[in-house]
């Protein structure tokens, strides 16, 4: 179930991305945190105790919503504006975080 629910936006550009290679859609506009938020309940596992995380502090302070992309590059989700065919994974082991 997602953690967020779209108000906004609703009649912007659709923007294609992944999660976890499951296709989805965000719209023009967007963050990675909120896209990925607006289909799944997570944005990672904590790499210290393996707890879901969503992100805190939504201005790019807190570092609690690090994402990778496939090729393992690290993203700031909530700094990161989402792009067309973005690969977000949310599911690798702890420690990836
Ligand atoms: S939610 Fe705090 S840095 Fe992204």
């Amino acid at each position: 179930m997602p953690l967020l629910h779209r108000l906004v936006r609703n009649d912007s550009a659709v923007i294609s991305f992944t999660i976890d290679g499951v296709p989805c859609a965000g719209r023009a506009g967007d963050n990675v945190l909120t896209a990925v938020l607006c289909h799944v309940e997570r944005l990672r596992q904590s790499e210290f105790s393996g707890a879901p995380r969503a992100g805190f502090c939504q201005m790019g302070a807190c570092q609690d919503c690090w994402v990778l992309r496939a090729s393992g590059e690290r993203l700031r989700a909530c700094t990161t504006p989402l792009t067309e065919g973005m690969d977000i994974i949310t599911r690798r082991g702890r420690g990836h975080g």
